[in-house]
């Protein structure tokens, strides 16, 4: 039943999992089993766990032809890694199995669906890559490909749209019955839109409408839609390439949109209301979510950037992380992510502060660590007299720091990993706009592990997300004021 190509990926993985500690992943960032991982796809809950499938180059620590890797979580924070899904076994997807999405098909089976890339001979006799997307169902360990792959193909392409950017589909399963796919696409203008496909059983599909056209706005091609309805509204994520930077909301190069609106499910078109960035950190793509049996909509995004890759070094073993499982939610028209609650059963040692006064630089006995949840509450000594600048600084020690500095005047907060040791000429800062925050007040939620730094403020309005790879001995902890402030601080050691 196994093909060479899968069979020969599920006994390499084995083998060189083996030489990667436990302690030189994270404590709790899925990692790939081995080798290289990019988007996560097929994330959904199945047979009572989530699955966590993601783009997969078990042979070396660089993007390749495609597999699917494949682990499972009862907990979304303590993973176990399954053998590889998917190979690229077949004419169809033999340049890779790209980016798709999973769902339960009545008979209790588990449906894949993904982005096979074949070679296409063009009418003037070169060769290039062409998508399609294509299915596989299984049990959850184990999936068969469909013989009647692939399912979307150019033939169900709108005239005249990109049979080459063609990716990434995301299926759920409508309130009519009814399965639904949202596919990222290129319309003859060279940007993107996202294409609707509909279908009764989950094989056989047909075109139903283009939900949203990017029309040049945000960046170009647009990949790994996500769609869904979320406190009254629906919600697109989707990743752009190339961006232009607009103000402190969009970044250049890969970023990541969310758009906010009404569905019309008779015409299938989203109405757009308005859109914002999904993170404002440096290393966030691809995010993908699922629907909790208890309602919470959870999204998971690739813990990287494709812009910044250089952040690791090519001998790693592993390279590539999924970030911080994350609950969304809507308020005042915006997305709000807050840590999955499940990470309070990590928490271990809490130590706490209140009104500490902070000018200059100061430590605090037992805030530490590469591994913590840490809250500060932040707000000037004298309201009348707001500082310039307020800064946390971790992964620390005599060589290394990174900062998340808080500027009121500018009403802006900043990563700045320039010195977390990195050696690569690549972006190491980024800024985001915090309304409503001269007044020197704010609320930073950090989440450390090892080697990354995941920031929320205001409860949630904005995230900024960074890989750190730091000598993991730098692990202390400072607070800097040029004025004067008073924080409280709570923080918990997390630990497994
Ligand atoms: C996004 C992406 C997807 C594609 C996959 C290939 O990061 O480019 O569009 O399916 O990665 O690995």
């Amino acid at each position: 039943m196994y093909s060479e190509a899968l069979r020969e990926s599920r006994r390499y993985e084995q083998i060189a999992a083996k030489k990667i500690k436990e302690t030189d992943r994270p404590l709790f960032h899925l990692t790939p089993y081995t080798g290289w991982m990019n988007d996560p796809n097929g994330f959904c809950f199945y047979g009572g766990k989530y699955h966590m499938f993601y783009q997969y180059n078990p042979y070396a620590s660089h993007w390749d032809t495609m597999h699917w890797g494949h682990a499972v979580s009862s907990d979304l924070l303590n993973w176990e890694f399954l053998p590889t899904a998917l190979a690229p076994d077949e004419v169809y997807d033999q340049n890779g199995c790209f980016s798709g999405s999973a769902i339960t098909l009545p008979d209790g089976r588990h449906l894949l669906m993904y982005t096979g890339v074949s070679v296409y001979h063009t009418p003037d006799g070169s060769k290039r890559d062409i998508q399609a997307q294509c299915i596989a169902v299984g049990d959850g360990v184990d999936y068969e490909k469909y013989e009647g792959n692939p399912v979307i193909a150019s033939d169900k392409i709108p005239d005249g749209d990109s049979i080459y950017d063609f990716r990434d589909p995301k299926l759920w399963k409508g309130n009519d019955g009814k399965y639904y796919c949202a596919v990222g696409n290129r319309p003859k203008d060279g940007s993107g839109q996202i294409l609707l496909y509909r279908s009764e059983d989950g094989y056989k599909w047909d075109y139903f409408s283009t939900l949203i056209k990017n029309n040049n706005r945000y960046g170009k091609m647009w990949e790994c839609p996500d769609f869904f309805e979320i406190d009254g509204k629906w919600m697109l994520l989707t990743s752009p390439q190339d961006m232009l930077a607009n103000e402190f909301e969009y970044h250049n190069g890969n970023g990541t949109l969310c758009v906010i609106g009404s569905f019309d499910e008779k015409t299938g078109k989203l109405i757009e209301e308005c859109n914002q960035a999904i993170d404002y950190g440096i290393d966030f793509y691809a995010p993908q979510t699922v629907l909790t049996e208890d309602g919470r909509r959870i999204m998971i995004g690739w813990m990287q950037n494709w812009d910044a890759c250089a952040i690791r070094e090519p001998e790693a073993l592993w390279a590539g992380q999924m970030s911080l499982p994350r609950e969304l939610s809507l308020k005042d028209g915006k997305l709000i992510q807050k840590p999955v609650r499940e990470l309070e059963s990590l928490r271990g040692e809490k130590v706490s502060y209140d009104s500490v006064p902070v000018s200059d630089v100061i430590k605090l006995k037992g805030i530490e660590g590469r591994c913590a949840d840490i809250e500060v509450n932040i707000r000037p000594e004298d309201a009348d007299n707001v500082f310039h600048k307020f800064a946390v600084w971790f992964a620390e020690n005599d060589s290394f720091r990174t900062s998340v500095s808080f500027r009121p005047h500018e009403k802006t907060v900043k990563i700045d990993r320039k010195f977390s040791g990195s050696r690569r000429a690549i972006v190491h800062q980024r800024r985001c706009l915090i309304p409503d925050s001269e007044n020197g007040c704010i609320k930073l939620r950090i989440i450390l592990d090892r080697y990354s730094a995941e920031i929320f403020i205001n409860d949630g309005e904005k995230v900024m997300t960074s890989l750190i790879y730091t000598d993991i001995g730098a692990d202390g902890i400072s607070f800097f004021c040029d004025g004067e402030a008073l924080i409280d601080v709570v923080k918990y050691e997390l630990f497994r």
